[in-house]
């Protein structure tokens, strides 16, 4: 029988961590890819090494090339320069500012990927998140169906674990969404929102919810000012979360960075909204009926997602 095969490339915080989590669920092997001699080597060699001790069985690869990577199933992208304070000027790099950065790293790698596994589904995870998932889809020419991008399912994540640390109650229980773009200007849907059925406005007054939702909002900004760097544990489980959807065919309903055509009234943009995951990859995008101020608050993310786009300078489709 033939194993699942996962690529990560990027063996940094993000990759190594993500590479973590598909070993120790056991979802496919696993092969680790960076630009740096000996990284992916050493964290596939340490990794394989805790195999015994934490009892999972699969095999894990690091390279700099890649050959290796042929027939995969699955691909994270994660390569990238992350949100890092600037050695000479002190100051941080906004998600936006390194669209032209990380263009030029993601564009290059796709071609590789594509060449060896032109059937992958791709997952995106390297910032500004939205704007990378249109190099991976310009690069590949995948249909939409196999390039989709982590953006709804951690911003998701951050918004469930702040209601949960509010309210004081299990983060199981919490139930929501958040849509649109993957920056400052995300969309949670507080009329979506409940702990166990329990309507989200019911137990939190509004100046505590408006609160709530700026945190999740800001969360990778929070991180980045406290560690001095871009998060990398709930970017790397939100991934896990996908890819283990997809490998399994689970058909979970993950919010999701898809290339739109026509939902929610967007034509040709990358913008997150509800998605069922499975072995094709996107399976369905789930049009919710939002009103008018979800709506605008959607309409204002999906500029910002496009004012981002318009940088990569592939003109419009
Ligand atoms: N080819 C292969 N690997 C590359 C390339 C490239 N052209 N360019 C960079 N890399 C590798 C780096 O060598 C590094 O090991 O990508 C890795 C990135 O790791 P980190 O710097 O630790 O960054 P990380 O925190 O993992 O974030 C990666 O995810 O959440 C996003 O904003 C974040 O875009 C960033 C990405």
């Amino acid at each position: 029988m033939r194993r699942n095969k996962v690529t990560v490339v990027g063996a940094g915080a993000v990759g190594s961590t993500a590479a973590h989590w598909i070993a120790s669920k056991e979802l496919a092997d696993v092969v680790l890819v960076d630009m740096v001699q000996g990284l992916p080597q050493g964290v596939a060699l340490d990794l394989a090494s805790a195999s015994p001790v934490e009892d999972f069985d699969i095999k894990i690869t690091g390279t700099n090339s890649y050959e290796e990577t042929a027939d995969s199933d699955v691909i994270l992208v994660t390569a990238g320069v992350p949100r890092r304070k600037d050695p000479v000027t002190g100051k941080f790099p906004s998600r936006d500012e390194l669209v032209k950065i990380n263009q030029d790293v993601v564009g290059p790698i796709t071609e590789q990927l594509v060449k060896y596994s032109p059937n992958s589904v791709i997952v995106v995870v390297t910032n500004p998140l939205d704007a990378m998932c249109h190099v991976v889809k310009e690069v590949s020419g995948f249909p939409r169906e196999r390039v989709i991008g982590q953006a709804g399912a951690l911003d998701t994540a951050r918004y469930k674990t702040f209601i949960a640390m509010e309210l004081g109650v299990s983060v199981e229980d919490v139930h929501g969404i958040v849509l649109g773009g993957h920056g400052d200007e995300m969309v949670p849907l507080v009329r979506h929102t409940s702990i166990a059925g329990i309507p989200i406005t019911e137990l939190i007054a509004k100046d505590k919810l408006d609160a709530i939702i700026e945190r999740a909002r800001k969360g990778g900004g929070e991180i980045v000012s406290l560690l001095g760097r871009s998060a990398y544990y709930a970017p790397a489980s939100a991934s896990v979360s996908m890819i283990e959807s997809i490998i399994k065919d689970k058909k979970r309903v993950i919010a999701s960075a898809v290339y739109l055509q026509g939902e929610y009234g967007y034509h040709d943009l990358f913008i997150g909204v509800p998605c069922v995951l499975g072995a094709k990859g996107l399976e369905k995008v789930i049009v919710m009926d939002l009103n008018d101020e979800e709506k605008a608050m959607l309409d204002i993310s999906a500029k910002a997602v496009r004012s981002v786009v318009d940088v990569l300078g592939y003109g419009k489709k």
